[in-house]
This record gives structure tokens, sequence and C-alpha cells, in this order.
């Protein structure tokens, strides 16, 4: 989705703000464009396509400048074009407004402002807001910005320009993330840690309805109603070679292959074996409230939402409270009922979907308190729950969640055992289910020690175009999940199915042009799961199985099989999605698609 990135300080501005710009381009975009303090005069430019367009555009130029604003966008409002692309300007050219965000009333505030004269010369919503900070100006930028804030209704990350302001860079936050990066060169304004790390990792994280001024030397954070905030710095996780490939050819394969690094950090310092109850200081703020809780709803997006919908089954089998999924953008146009002390627990990687943020904030509005499982500290998401548990997976590049996903099935284990070892679960079962935690990431390495194996299936397979993913129960979601990973990086059709719901549908597409991927490992539904299989072999499809090393009675079957260690039944989704994520890739990469950005498709998902 859309990012931003601004610069001002004692440095050349331009590749600045083209390696910002490149380290954005994981969450996806359309276009992008900078536009530049060069003396007296602000210079841009924007392009179509990556950044090596614009770059190309702008190498060679004189762009002399220390101060500067650039951005990613991807289209809402008006198609990609360099027209809509920004940095938007008003009619003059004094302003310069980068965006991310959407201005829900630019209808009626467009008209009024052709009534009165500025000519538009984009289909963006963004460039009614040049328009507005221009008629607004007088003298101050900040208060040009906070005014136009009461005017207009919606989200934004705002980064403006005006060229009778020279020095200075505005910044406002209404529902769209943005960060000051403190560094002894200047300052830099971004809407992702990633386009900054390289040069600092001391950061300030501005509040809704935040706007801040930003200079060489100083920033000054202030309210909408310009009361003046004093905020201290925090200092983020993130090194600079988190976001470089390291000899992968893919983030997607180098992200994969962190699983038994990023399990481990998702434990690390949280197992407490001798009494077999994990430590999660992070939820302690409401601990008193949590423990005494029988209902938990689980909401979320995309994969973020199957990882709830494992945990559902793992906090059934561990704790006594009932568990409901929900996905978030369902979620939030709910009529919602809670019984009393509900817990809703927002599960995101970036902590910044909109639909999830949507969701816990109209939860809390019903009386729900809120925790969080997230992975970008620091996250909207992070701030606006009442408490949480980070998942420590670092940075995930590759527009599709693998490593994150194993992470949340990590955390949503310890908060299920946390809370079952507070009821009924045995001393003997919390010790059982730690060593199992502990022993994950030596297991996963077996399954990733399978990648060449698992490449040659999918060398056989990648030319059919329909897939059926089956499993049940703990791993029905991540039926769910394989297809969804198949489809998001090959682009080939793949539907994820509850193995019981063959007879009731899908089972009608079952023909020799139909690879299944049956997730089958010993659990206690291995028997119903074996049926499926030979149901599908007698209509002669093709079967990859997902089952336990040394099953031989599915190996006779099958056409295919990938092994998975033995394992606790409930942490079995983490080692058959480790399978499916690699089966994915290969499938995407022996189709040349472009991995790591899928066409379409945004990391961040910060507009509904
Ligand atoms: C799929 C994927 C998306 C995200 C979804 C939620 O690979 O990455 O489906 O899981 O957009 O994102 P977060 O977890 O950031 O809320």
């Amino acid at each position: 989705m859309c990012g931003i990135v601004c610069y001002v300080g004692n440095k050349d501005v331009k590749p600045i703000l083209l390696e910002g710009l490149k380290r954005l381009e994981y969450r996806g975009y359309d276009s992008a464009g900078l536009a530049i303090q060069d003396g007296e005069e602000i210079k841009w430019h924007r392009a179509v396509g990556k950044i090596v367009e614009l770059e190309s555009k702008v190498n060679g130029l004189e762009m002399k400048g220390t101060v500067g604003i650039a951005h990613t966008r991807w289209a809402t409002h008006g198609e990609p074009s360099e027209d809509n692309a920004h940095p938007q300007r008003d009619r003059d050219e004094n302003v310069f407004v980068i965006h991310n965000g959407i201005i829900e009333n630019y209808h009626v505030l467009k008209r009024k402002l052709e009534r009165e004269g500025p000519r538009f010369r984009s289909e963006t919503d963004t460039e009614v807001l040049a328009h507005l900070i221009a008629l607004n100006f007088d003298g101050s930028l900040s208060d040009a910005v906070r005014k136009t804030m009461s005017q207009v209704e919606g989200t934004f990350g705002l980064g403006v320009i005006h060229r009778q302001t020279p020095g200075e860079i505005v910044v406002a936050r209404r529902g769209s993330p943005l960060i000051i990066g403190v560094s002894d060169n200047g300052h830099f304004v971004a809407s992702d840690v990633a386009a900054m790390v390289r040069y600092t990792n001391k950061v300030v994280h501005l509040e809704e309805n935040e706007v801040a001024t930003v200079t060489a030397d100083d920033f000054s954070i202030s309210t909408a109603q310009a009361k003046h905030i004093e905020r201290s710095t925090e200092t983020v996780e993130w090194r600079a070679e988190d976001a470089e490939l390291n000899g992968f050819p893919h983030f997607m394969l180098k992200e994969i292959y962190e699983q038994p690094m990023t399990i481990r950090n998702a434990i690390r310092g949280r197992l407490e074996p001798g009494e077999g109850v994990p430590k999660l200081g992070g939820i302690m703020p409401v601990w008193d409230k949590l423990k005494e809780c029988r209902h938990i709803t689980l909401v979320a997006c995309g994969t973020s939402y199957y990882a709830a919908s494992v945990g559902k089954y793992i906090f059934e089998k561990l704790t006594e409270i009932a568990v409901e999924v929900g996905l978030a953008s369902e979620f939030r146009y709910r009529k919602l009922n809670f019984p009393p002390n509900t817990f809703i627990v927002a599960i995101s990687q970036s902590g910044e979907t909109a639909d999830t943020l949507a969701a816990i904030r109209e939860a809390k509005r019903k009386g729900a308190s809120l925790i969080g499982i997230i992975n970008v500290v620091g996250s909207s998401i992070s701030r606006e729950t009442d408490a949480g548990i980070y998942n420590h997976a670092g940075p995930e590049i590759g527009v599709a969640s693998t490593k994150n996903f194993t992470s949340q099935l990590t955390t949503l284990t310890l908060l299920a055992l946390l809370l079952g070892r507070h009821q009924n679960l045995s001393l003997t079962e919390g010790v059982q289910a730690i060593r199992a935690l502990e022993a994950l990431p030596g297991l996963i390495e077996k399954v990733l020690a399978q990648a060449n194996h698992i490449e040659a299936i999918a060398e056989k397979y990648y030319k059919y175009g329909n897939w059926l993913f089956l499993g049940r129960k703990y791993n029905y979601p991540i039926a769910l999940e394989g297809a969804l990973k198949l489809k998001e990086v090959s682009y080939i059709h793949a539907e994820g199915y509850a193995a019981g719901e063959m007879k009731h549908g899908p089972i009608a597409l079952i023909n020799p042009e139909m690879p299944t991927v049956a997730i089958i490992p010993q659990d206690e539904m291995h028997e119903k799961m074996f049926s499926n299989i030979h149901e599908i072999k007698s209509r002669k499809g093709p079967v990859i199985a997902i089952a336990t090393e040394g099953d031989d009675k599915v190996r006779e079957v099958v056409d295919e099989m990938i092994e998975l260690p033995p394992v606790l039944d409930f942490l079995n989704p983490v080692l058959a999605v480790v399978a499916c994520q690699l089966l994915a890739y290969y499938c995407a990469n022996f189709l040349n698609r472009d991995i790591d950005k899928p066409r379409n498709l945004a990391k961040s998902v910060t507009v509904e």
C-alpha cells in the first residue's frame, strides 16, 4: 500500500529519498514521485511503474537540496498515472503534498473548490489537500495543515512542503502511521521504519490527529488544537540487513528459511519448563481480568485470520474458554453483543490493517478488553490494545506472509497454554507443550531439508491450473492458508476446504487435471482424511500428501508425499504450513512470477 518517506537534514536528499522508496517497494505500489526543495524552487518528478522508472527520470537532473518528500502510490482514486501520482500540488505550485489514506469527503470539497477557483489536474482525493492547505496558508504551514485537518474526513498520513517555508516539512496523521526518525544528520519521516532503518533506529511515533514540524535540527509535535506534546525517542529492533536478501533469490524464500530462528525468538525468555507455564509480560496489565475470562474472540484478516482459526482449535484444546473467530472486515459491521468480560484478541503482522483496527475500535466502544498479537512494534494496533504479545518475527518483506504466520501460531499457543494452566490443564500437559515448543525450530529444519524434493513436486505440477487443499481440525485453516499462498504468489487458482465438506460439493471438481494437497498428519483425524484421499484417488485425482514421516499407508495410495516429523497434534500446523509455503514458492518460481511483490497485492492494507 502507499508509502511515505521524507528527509530534512545536512545531506543531499535525492539519493536518500530514492533509497527510502526502494525500501518501501515491498508494500506494493503502482507509481512513485518526489519533490525536493532546491533553494527558492521546489522541483518534482513522478513516474508510473517501478522506482527505477522514477530513478532514471531524475538521475542526471540538477535537483540539489536537503529537504524533500517522496511517495509510492497504490491507486485508490484514479488509475495509476503520472498525473495521479504524488506529490500533488496546488494551482500556484506552492504546496506539495504526499498522502497515504483516503479523504472520504473529497467529492464535496472538490466541487466547492472548483466553484471557487482551482482547476484540478488529477482524479485523486489528495489534490484536495494541496488546494486546501494553499488556501489556508497564512505564513504558518503547520497552522494551514491543522485547519485543513478540521475540514477533511477520512484517513491520512501526510507530508507537506511549502515554497515559502523552506527548511521545514510538516507531517500529520489520522489513521495512517507516521514515524519520525532522529539521526545526527537530520530527521526522517516515513510510514514504515524500513525506509529509514539504514540511517537510524531512533524513532518517535506520531499519534492520532497529531501534527509535527520537522527541520534539520529539531522536530516539534502538537495536537490538532496546537497543544505542544513532548515525546521521547524509542529504539527499534530492526537492523539494515533485515531488509537485505543475503544471498536468497527472494525475500519469501529467505523468510521461509528464517522460521527456525523466528520461532526461537517468539519463545525466547517466555518458557518456564519446570512449571509448564509460559511467561508473557506484555499481557500482565490485563491479567487479573483475563484469567477470569470465559469468552475470547480472535479477529484478523487474511493469513492472520487463518492463524486465528488455528488458534481457536488450540484454545479449545488447552483451555475451557469459548472462542470465536471473526474476519475483521465483517466483524466491524456486526451488531456486537458480548458476554461480560469478553476479550478481543487482534492478530496482525503489520499492526496497521485498517479493518482490524476498525474492528478493535468498535469492540472497545462496546466494552470489550483488547489484546494484540502483533509483529511490528509500536504499530497502531499495538498502541490501541490494552495489552499484547509481540511475535518478534522481524521485518517481513515478502508480501506473502510466511514467517510471521508461524510466529503467530507460536504466540497464540503460548497464550492458550498460560490460560489453560490457570484453568484445568495439568502440569504434565503444560511441561509437554513447552518441551514441544522448544523442539519446534529443529522440526521445521527437517521440513526445510526437503526443499529440493518439494521443488521437484512443484516442477511436476506447476502447470496445473486448479488445485484443492484439504485438511481437518487444526489443519483445516492450513488448507485455507496453503491455497491462499499458492494463489497469491503463483496466480494458480486454488481452493482450501475442510475435508469433511468434500462430499458437499468440491468433489465434483476432482479429475486427473486437479491436484489435491491433503494434509494428513498422524492425529485423531487421520482415518477420516485417509477416506478423503481414497475418494479422490478413485476419481483419478493426483494427491500430494503432507503426512507424518514413515506413514507407509498414506505413501502407498498417494502420488507424492512430503514428510513431517511427529509432533503434538496442535503443533502440526506449524510444520504443515512450511511445506505449503515451499510448494507455493517453487510453483511461483517455475512460473516466473514476481514472488515478493505479486500483482495487485499490498503488504499492509491500510484502507478498507
Ligand atoms: C497473505 C497476507 C495477507 C495478510 C493480511 C493481514 O499472505 O499477507 O493476507 O495476512 O492482509 O495483514 P496483517 O497481518 O498485517 O494484519
